[in-house]
């Protein structure tokens, strides 16, 4: 329905009409692995540590953001979890009066010393980035040999309550004939397995035929399972859910490329040197540094309000004239 001259809005939106509640802090550029369709093998030119923003800037961002109207934040990297002093700030975001759902992304590396503390600290859920559940593949994909922590990571999200889902990016030929493995996981855990189109971030030459498809990762699985669709709640992200019959868990599927995407789009992004991008492919980015050194909640609100009734409606991925640089996710937050 059309918005009528006069009409109050209860909420913050953009120009196009879209309700923005999700707000993602990228907290740290670094990472500890090097997954292939994040960096090159030689990793990113890094922040400087005079760059990145401290915790006390971070706060008066969702400060200012979950009085404009943001419901939810994720905290993201990089890998959020390699930089010190992360379970206070996380502490500290759930004070925020207003606040309804903090939660995490991280590859898991570091869950088995960390799940206790983020749940004692307040994060409500997590994503964890596991995209090969074989050593080889998962070496090949993330460059380290690290799966053995990751799983132990997600045996200990599970041990601490904490509720979690894991993110695969499909790629053909590297990891698509895991597709039913992964979503297997889901029949024995109460987890969402959510697999995601891969994204041409770097802008490989050749990054099309990788790209497998949603409609494709379930034509899959339908072969063989019934899945049925299933609700989901209104801060819930972009995938599409379902489930298989008797399984505890769902399984979820992401379109960036293929899906209806940008039309849901509630989002904005921080990086973690104090960029706002509104749309992740988009170059358009605004320096929020100055404004920070005011220290005044109401100015940086008043900013954040203003770029977000910019947001640009759409990305350009499936047009001829791809409108973004190449860019690092660990930069602008996965
Ligand atoms: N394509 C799709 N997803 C990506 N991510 C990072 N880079 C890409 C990409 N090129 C997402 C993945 C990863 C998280 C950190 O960011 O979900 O697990
Ligand atoms: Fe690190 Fe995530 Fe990028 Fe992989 S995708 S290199 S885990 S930031």
């Amino acid at each position: 329905m059309p918005i009528q001259a006069g009409t109050k809005l209860m909420y913050l939106a953009d120009n196009h009409g879209r309700k923005i509640n999700y707000l993602r802090l990228s907290v740290t550029d670094r990472c500890n692995m090097r997954c292939v369709y994040c960096m090159p093998e030689t990793g990113i030119d890094k922040c400087q540590h005079v760059d990145i923003l401290s915790y006390e800037q971070f706060l008066l961002i969702a400060k200012a953001a979950v009085a404009l109207g943001i419901e939810k934040i994720r905290v993201t990297g990089g890998e959020p979890l390699v930089r010190r002093g992360i379970l206070d700030f996380l502490a500290e975001l759930t004070k925020i009066q207003g606040l309804k759902q903090l939660v995490l992304t991280t590859n898991g590396v570091l869950l088995p010393e960390m799940a206790q503390g983020l749940k004692d600290a307040g994060v409500q859920r997590l994503n964890i980035s596991l995209d090969s559940l074989h050593p080889q593949m998962f070496r090949q994909l993330t460059r380290t040999d690290l799966l053995p922590q990751v799983l132990a990571g997600i045996n200990a999200a599970e041990k601490v309550g904490l509720p979690y889902k894991i993110n695969v990016v499909v790629m053909r030929g590297r990891n698509d004939n895991e597709i039913l493995e992964f979503a297997n996981l889901t029949r024995d855990h109460d987890c969402t397995v959510r697999f995601i189109e891969y994204m041409p971030t770097l802008k490989e030459k050749d990054w099309r035929s990788q790209v497998i498809s949603s409609h494709e990762v379930l034509e899959r699985l339908h072969q063989h399972y019934s899945l049925h669709p299933v609700e989901r709640g209104p801060l819930s992200g972009p995938a599409e859910e379902f489930a298989i019959a008797g399984a505890r868990g769902r399984i979820g599927v992401i379109a960036p490329l293929s899906g209806h995407f940008c039309q849901d789009c509630n989002r904005i992004r921080i990086t973690a040197s104090g960029r706002v991008r509104t749309c992740l492919f988009s170059d358009y980015e605004t320096d929020l540094k100055p404004l920070l050194k005011l220290d005044d909640v109401k100015v940086v609100a008043h900013e954040l309000r203003r770029l977000i009734s910019e947001k640009p409606a759409c990305h350009t991925l499936n047009s001829q004239v791809a409108g973004h640089s190449p860019f690092s996710m660990a930069q602008i937050g996965g």
